[in-house]
């Protein structure tokens, strides 16, 4: 007999004979000689209710039964009863596949956030988390569908590099000399003999190999894990977490802008459609208002705001903030969130940052003093999308890298894409699990990534 997923069971428009379902119990309780156990596969957020009576064989076995055994149950889809659900198993046979004991430590009661990131090995068994990777798995297939639809490539960039991207530092190195007693050369440790024949990191961006591939393709994307050995213990970083970056050809800043707003608008548009039940579930226990911000996120104008007067907002602001506002100075998250919180409450997206605090690559604007940048800010979250229009201009790049202290001869591939046949091109970094913050009002990102990695935490 093939196994039936309650998903699928839940929304049956009919009674069904002989079907058989697998998954784990919820809550079993006993009544006049019937047990009733709740049991959820993960298809879903609901449970079916499975009703046992004392004929069944092993039923002195059932009664044992706990939150967290896995079993499995042959019976009849009937209509139910019982208030709350409209269907119900009569089971003909219930097998027990994995007992559970009494110190299961998922109990029926409502756990903190802090405590089942310490069991972050079961908290998917949680209705919360279960919805969280149901979605998280859905804005996946939704990202892919958004790009194939509009003819984009998908490529995979390495994970492994030789280069910094950002010029910025904070990477994990990867290595296989002997941490202990490596090699050394004039005093200091001789990468030429490590594995690559040079020094290597885990990446922190996929743009720089995009860039490339944009250059042959035209619009590509790629969508895989960054690592950043930032030390900052707050609620949107982690050390390892999911890039979306397309990068497009024969596109500027404008074009770039546009292109993230119709993103974010489908990809939410998209999930409202395909997991209302699962996002009911954060509106209700999570976020009151989050209806309301996924619908302004969905079918708002994002706001078009020059840095100058992002700041110039800022500085009038009743608002006192902790980081003092200055032209020059990035922007924090409180800034960030007061602009698309308070002052516009919808999307923002702030362009045309002052060069000193942008990587090298951005393209250089008119003015010599700011470059094509633009950050999307968005309720709730501040950040979510990094990206600019790239310097395309092999002397104003070269200049731009000296300034940065930067190798030529490191980028020497870089540079040759603006030597041969080189083009106005853009693109941006849509952080993964920022983007699941948004759509569920979870406020902490080391609860929308299964096993997260932050400093001093590696445990799972
Ligand atoms: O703004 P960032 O640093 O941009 C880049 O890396 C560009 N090279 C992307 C590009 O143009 N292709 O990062 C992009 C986004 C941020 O807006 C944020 O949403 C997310 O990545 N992000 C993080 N998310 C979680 N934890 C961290 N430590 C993050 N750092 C950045
Ligand atoms: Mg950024």
């Amino acid at each position: 007999m093939k196994r039936i997923k309650i998903a699928t069971l839940l929304n049956a428009t009919a009674p069904h004979e002989g079907i058989l379902i697998q998954g784990w119990v919820r809550t079993r309780r006993e009544s006049k000689g019937f047990s009733f156990i709740e049991v959820n596969d993960g298809s879903c957020l609901g449970n079916i209710q499975v009703i046992a009576d004392s004929s069944l064989e092993n039923y002195e076995d059932i009664g044992r039964l706990i939150a967290g055994a896995a079993i499995e149950v042959t019976g009849r889809l009937v209509a139910s009863p019982g208030k709350g659900q409209a269907w119900e198993i009569q089971a003909d046979r219930i097998g027990i596949i994995g007992e559970a004991s009494e110190s299961y430590p998922l109990q029926k009661k409502r756990h903190s956030d802090e405590f089942l990131r310490t069991i972050a090995h079961l908290r998917p068994r949680t209705n919360k988390y279960g919805a969280i990777f149901r979605i998280r798995s859905e804005l996946s297939y939704a990202i892919h569908r958004f790009f194939k639809e509009r003819d984009f490539r998908y490529v995979h960039t390495p994970i492994i590099t030789g280069s910094d991207c950002e010029g910025a530092g904070e990477l994990f190195r990867v290595t296989t000399l002997d941490v202990n007693d490596p090699p050394k050369r004039d005093g200091t440790v001789d990468w030429e003999s490590d594995f690559f024949g040079k020094e290597a990191n885990l990446t922190v961006s996929g743009q720089l190999s995009a860039e490339m591939l944009a250059m042959a393709l035209g619009d590509v994307y790629t969508f895989g894990p960054t690592f950043r050995a930032e030390n900052s213990n707050t609620r949107r970083h982690v050390a390892e977490f999911w890039m979306v970056e397309p990068e497009m050809a024969f596109c500027d800043l404008d074009c770039n802008m546009a292109f993230a707003e119709e993103m974010i608008q489908y990809l939410t548009t998209y999930m409202l459609q395909e997991c209302p039940q699962d996002l009911e579930l954060f509106a209700r226990f999570v976020d009151k208002s989050l209806m309301d911000t996924l619908a302004t996120v969905s079918q708002s104008e994002y706001v078009r705001l020059p840095y100058t007067e992002a700041v110039d907002i800022l500085g009038r602001a009743a608002t006192s903030f902790e980081f003092e506002v200055a032209y020059g100075k990035d922007l924090q998250s409180e800034h960030e969130r007061y602009l698309t919180e308070v002052h516009f409450k919808k999307p923002v997206i702030v362009f045309d940052y002052p060069k000193s605090i942008k990587p090298f690559y951005m393209r250089l604007n008119d003015d010599r003093e700011t470059v094509a940048a633009m950050d999307v800010l968005v309720p709730r979250i501040g950040e979510i999308i990094g990206g600019s229009q790239r310097e395309e201009r092999l002397d104003v790049l070269e200049q731009r890298m000296s300034e940065w202290g930067m190798d030529r001869e490191d980028y020497w591939w870089y540079l040759d894409t603006r030597r041969f046949g080189s083009v106005p091109h853009s693109g941006f970094g849509l952080g993964f699990e920022r983007m699941l913050m948004m759509l569920t009002g979870v406020t902490n990102i080391r609860d929308v990534i299964p096993f997260p990695r932050t400093p001093n935490s590696i445990e799972f």
